[in-house]
């Protein structure tokens, strides 16, 4: 039999917190990890496992013996981000702060959506979102929102965008819906851009079909002259660009597009221009790696997610646009929430965002940046970048294996010479079902391809030779 519900109630008394600190200790012994990245346990034998649990008896159990039971059916059969050998996706181990701090989120409950439901929250929020801006070089009246993920901001971004574009023509797109010239808007980015801009183009009723895709050079990086030439395609074909989105760090490769070049184009068609910089934002922190970034400072926005390479646990993204004052192209005054009625200084956030109640994530990003400091952040970053540069050197010197591009960041993907699409596919499969590695695949150009991921700073160069031995041993002869 569980405990009363009455003493579950988080009350920051302090008894509140003292059954707060037992209870985060209990979770704490029941993450119960994989031995390795995952475990070998089959789709089936996990489903069954899963499954088994009596998700909701008519009495509950004690919370220590749940958590011992999520561990030793969940986390235990889960993925280990931090083990060397998960290198498939962008998808980090977490720091100490952001994860202490989650509990303080959850305990505490303020959300997001207005300021009677979270004053200071909405401050620091803003405050970090300023910060942000400010570090990526936008003016003073730039600011930010935080989102769900990296494809949340794009979405809003483009939102924006198109929102921008509607007005512009003396349209009000969010409530008479999209005019009939519509049809004619596009979106331009590169063949390399992340789903999302697809994803946002169907969501907003223009289809996936108004996204224009650029072809990339071979470092993987968009064209400029091929945007050049369907600039003046689309141009002459009657259509208008409305937004131009560049990546900065591109999901599979890493590529950071030209930035300043393309800002100029934007520029020059009057179009928004939206930097994806979901993976490489971070780089703004260490003075060695913004260099890259040079022209980010001419977004209209920019997306960037913490949960990436700043190593915060999911969901924490951000979407910073050079002019704040365009959310309130977004804003939807509700009789009950954001009134427009309010003290000023008392700013609902809600009028900013796509989701109504939202998480204070903007608590473990501060407490992250905080408690780590800037320079420990770059060096883990410069780590990351050098390690996956001797993860490419390695792979160059193998004959057996093709690096597809330079490493530009931390990402390497390569393919095996000689082995087609459904070779690759099942050496991948064959190291994820043993459990032995997390191993990215994708496709480039046509191409299926393999990718290491590199986001643990404490991955060495032992580990990586370990896993392009692993690889080289699933070569059939
Ligand atoms: C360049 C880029 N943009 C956006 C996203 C989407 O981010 P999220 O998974 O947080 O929605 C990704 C994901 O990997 C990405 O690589």
């Amino acid at each position: 039999m569980g405990t009363s519900w009455q003493n579950l109630v988080v009350a920051f008394d302090e008894q509140g917190l003292q059954s707060l600190a037992i209870s985060a200790s209990d979770a704490v012994q029941s993450l119960s990890r994989p031995d390795g990245p995952r475990s070998n346990i089959t789709p089936t034998q996990l489903h069954d496992l899963v499954w088994s649990i009596d998700i909701c008896p008519d009495s509950g159990e004690e919370l220590s013996l749940v958590l011992h039971e999520l561990g030793a059916t969940v986390w235990s059969n889960g993925v280990a981000p931090r083990d060397p050998a998960c290198v498939a996706h962008l998808h980090p181990p977490t720091l100490i702060p952001s994860v202490v701090t989650e509990l303080a989120i959850a305990a505490s409950n303020q959300s997001m959506d207005s300021w009677d439901q979270a004053p200071a929250a909405t401050e620091l929020e803003l405050h970090l979102m300023g910060w942000l801006a400010q570090l990526a070089g936008l003016p003073s009246i730039a600011s930010g929102i935080m989102t769900s993920g990296g494809t949340a901001s794009n979405v809003l971004a483009l939102t924006l965008a198109r929102s921008l574009a509607g007005s512009t023509q003396g349209v009000d797109v969010l409530k008479t819906g999209l005019p009939e010239v519509a049809r004619s808007w596009r979106i331009v980015c590169s063949d390399q851009a992340h789903f999302s801009v697809q994803r946002a183009a169907a969501q907003l009723g223009l289809g996936r079909d108004a996204v224009i895709t650029v072809a990339t050079e071979e470092s993987g990086a968009m064209s400029v002259a091929e945007l050049d030439a369907a600039l003046d395609e689309l141009k002459r074909a009657g259509y208008r660009v409305f937004a131009i989105v560049a990546t900065a760090g591109t999901t599979d490769l890493g590529v950071i597009d030209p930035l300043a070049e393309i800002a100029e184009r934007a520029a020059r068609e009057g179009a928004w221009f939206h930097i994806d910089a979901a993976v490489a934002g971070a780089f703004l922190l260490s003075p060695e790696l913004r260099g890259r970034l040079s022209g980010i400072e001419k977004a209209d926005s920019i997306t960037i997610d913490f949960h990436k390479l700043w190593w915060q646990p999911f969901n924490a993204s951000a979407l910073v646009i050079r002019d704040a004052g365009l959310f309130e192209l977004l804003r939807v005054k509700s009789s009950y929430l954001d009134r427009g009625d309010e003290i000023e200084g008392m700013v609902n956030l809600v009028g900013r965002s796509l989701d109504t109640s939202r998480r204070f994530d903007a608590a473990k990003v501060v407490a992250t940046l905080r408690t780590l400091g800037r320079l420990a952040l770059a060096e883990m970053l410069e780590s990351v970048v050098a390690l996956t540069q001797y993860a490419g050197d390695v792979i160059e010197a193998q004959p057996a294996l093709r690096l597809i591009a330079p490493p530009a960041s931390v990402m390497c993907v390569f393919d095996i010479p000689g082995l087609g699409t459904d070779d690759i596919r099942a050496i991948q499969q064959r190291l994820l079902a043993r459990g032995d590695m997390v191993l990215g695949r994708t496709e480039i150009h046509g191409r299926a391809a393999l990718k290491f991921t590199f986001l643990n700073p404490l991955t060495t160069r032992a580990d990586v030779d370990r896993l392009v031995a692993m690889v080289l041993r699933e070569i059939p002869s």
